[in-house]
């Protein structure tokens, strides 16, 4: 029987924790990085405290405080903007103006000093967010494998702009050039790997950063910050610690940041957006809420539906963007795709981030459990209930998913994005009233389609197309692989990345235009002959 005592039992005592992965002393990091040093820190500093608890013999739950960041103000924020702004000198500064070649070279060196970190990092992952220890080496690992391969893009993407063109009696290069200060926030959920998704096109294109850690899994960073200072010239990327709603609206408001790029709420994005002075300087690429949904049809591969949308609500507790964050199910299969649904989430192990297999685990935001609870007791006054042996039972961080069935129009859990461990289930009649779910929707992101009739998914793709912007046909939705447009309409997201998107994302294409005469033709050739220029050649990277 699963009730709050039997998950108590599953936070370890000191000793349960593996040796490999017991914090031998807090991290307590003292320094920021700001104008290509590490700058010591002697201000307010705020805690770091994993959603692990260890239990003594009394059973009492005692948070593990991994450490401590800084808490800067409006004053550090402004050195931070002051130093990126230097650096990028209105596109005269050295990395702005630097070839290619060499700031594939410097994110080469980044990568080499990145990947000698990763053992601390991963560690620092699992621990501020309670990812599993497997789940937090995949997304170091994936992060190392998209820098590659951003970097790999931008090699081809600037081989194809090696060349002139000539048309209508003008020759012109064309190429990609950066867009000025970027400021750069993740989210907790994917703190490395979001991250360096948006952090990393921005920096190679030529950008200079201000990057603000998410408000968990921060500290994972402070391994990075030699990297950053010894890979890239000075000021290329400065960080930014303290309280979002304080730094945050000073950056925007200064009106000297050119590009906002974000992993979070649309309410937030919404609300930064407008504190610019100049809305229409201020570039932003943002990936927002989502609430997908899977719709399931009768004729569906029943076994392959219940695996995936167990994968895809609950995988990492359901803290994914990409999450289904809604299961429509056809009225004629409801009753038996519940049964084995339930009987699927109950081999789902519960426990802590290290353990082999793990696939429950402690949340990190302090009300989360709180929320989950108020999401799962609105739908049960408005008539639904929980299908499953002890969902919704928690103990402290940890929250036992809850399947909640029926949900409808009214309750929290239909329109909300619950962004954890509880699983909402409806069913339907008709295709019409799963499609109008979509349609109505204030998001955009992704759906699920499961069914083995290629009349059936040809036709509900067609409307889909054009109300989300990834159809996923007898599978969960995701992200990868990474080389796909991400993107999404709606309250979902601005702009679109991928290894090449997000480098278009972060850049804007600028020209030299010169008239076909004799003399322009002169001029390039020898601009070109004798490396005048690092805009104008025709050099090729290999
Ligand atoms: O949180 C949103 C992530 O981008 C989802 O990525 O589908 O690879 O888990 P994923």
């Amino acid at each position: 029987m699963l009730d709050q005592a039997a998950l108590r039992t599953l936070f370890p005592t000191r000793d349960d924790i593996p040796a490999q992965h017991r914090r031998a002393a807090p991290l307590h990091q003292r320094v920021t990085l700001v104008g290509g040093a590490l700058q010591p820190w002697t201000g307010d500093t705020v805690p770091v405290v994993s959603p692990v608890r260890i239990r003594d013999d009394s059973g009492n739950l005692t948070p593990v405080v991994l450490g401590s960041v800084p808490q800067g103000g409006v004053a550090e924020a402004e050195a931070a903007l002051a130093a990126a702004t230097a650096a990028y000198d209105s596109g005269r500064g050295a990395w702005p103006t630097m070839t290619v070649a060499d700031r594939i070279a410097c994110m080469r060196d980044f990568t080499m000093r990145m990947v000698a970190r990763r053992a601390e990092v991963v560690e620092l992952l699992m621990w501020e967010i309670g990812k599993s220890f497997a789940d937090s080496e995949k997304e170091f690992d994936r992060t190392v494998d998209y820098i590659r391969a951003t970097i790999d893009a931008l090699r081809d993407l600037d081989n194809a702009s090696s060349r002139f063109v000539i048309a209508e009696g003008t020759i012109g290069q064309i190429r990609r050039t950066p867009l000025g200060v970027v400021l750069c926030m993740g989210p907790y959920n994917y703190p490395l790997n979001e991250t360096f998704a948006t952090l990393i096109p921005a920096l190679i294109m030529g950008n200079t950063l201000l990057f603000k850690p998410p408000r968990f899994g921060v500290l994972l960073f402070a391994p990075l910050l030699e990297a950053f200072a010894a890979a890239f010239p000075k000021g290329v990327l400065n960080t930014v610690y303290g309280k979002g709603e304080v730094v945050v609206p000073y950056l925007l408001g200064s009106g000297a940041v050119n590009t906002l790029t974000l992993i979070g709420s649309s309410k937030v994005a919404d609300h930064l957006k407008k504190l610019h002075p100049k809305a229409n300087r201020l570039r932003a690429i943002l990936g927002l809420d989502a609430k997908n949904a899977a719709i399931v049809l009768p004729d569906a591969d029943l076994d392959l539906a219940v695996k995936e949308c167990l994968l895809g609500a609950l995988s990492f507790n359901g803290q994914r963007c990409t999450a289904l964050k809604m299961l429509m199910v056809h009225s004629a299969i409801v009753d038996a795709f519940l049964r084995r649904f339930v009987a699927e989430l109950a081999k789902l192990k519960v426990g802590m981030p290290w353990q082999a297999g793990v696939n429950i685990t402690p949340l990190p935001e302090p009300d989360k459990v709180a929320y989950m609870r108020q999401c799962v007791d609105d739908a049960l006054a408005r008539g639904a209930r929980v299908v499953n042996d002890g969902g919704g039972t928690s103990c402290d961080t940890l929250f036992y998913p809850a399947v909640v069935y029926p949900v409808r129009e009214g309750m929290k859990l239909y329109r909300e994005e619950q962004f954890g461990p509880v699983v909402p289930v409806m069913a339907f009649d008709d295709v019409a009233t799963a499609l109008d779910y979509v349609i109505t929707s204030e998001h955009g992101q992704q759906v699920s389609i499961f069914s083995s009739s290629p009349e059936q998914i040809g036709t509900l793709v067609d409307p889909l197309v054009n109300q989300v912007c990834r159809v996923n046909i007898n599978c969960q939705c995701q992200r990868g692989p990474d080389i796909f447009p991400f993107t999404g309409r709606k309250d979902s997201a601005e702009g679109t990345l991928s290894v090449t998107d997000a480098l278009r994302s972060f850049s804007i294409r600028s020209m030299i235009a010169a008239k076909q005469t004799n003399a322009s033709k002169k001029l390039l050739d020898d601009i070109v002959q004798q490396h005048e220029s690092k805009f104008i050649h025709t050099g090729f990277i290999f």
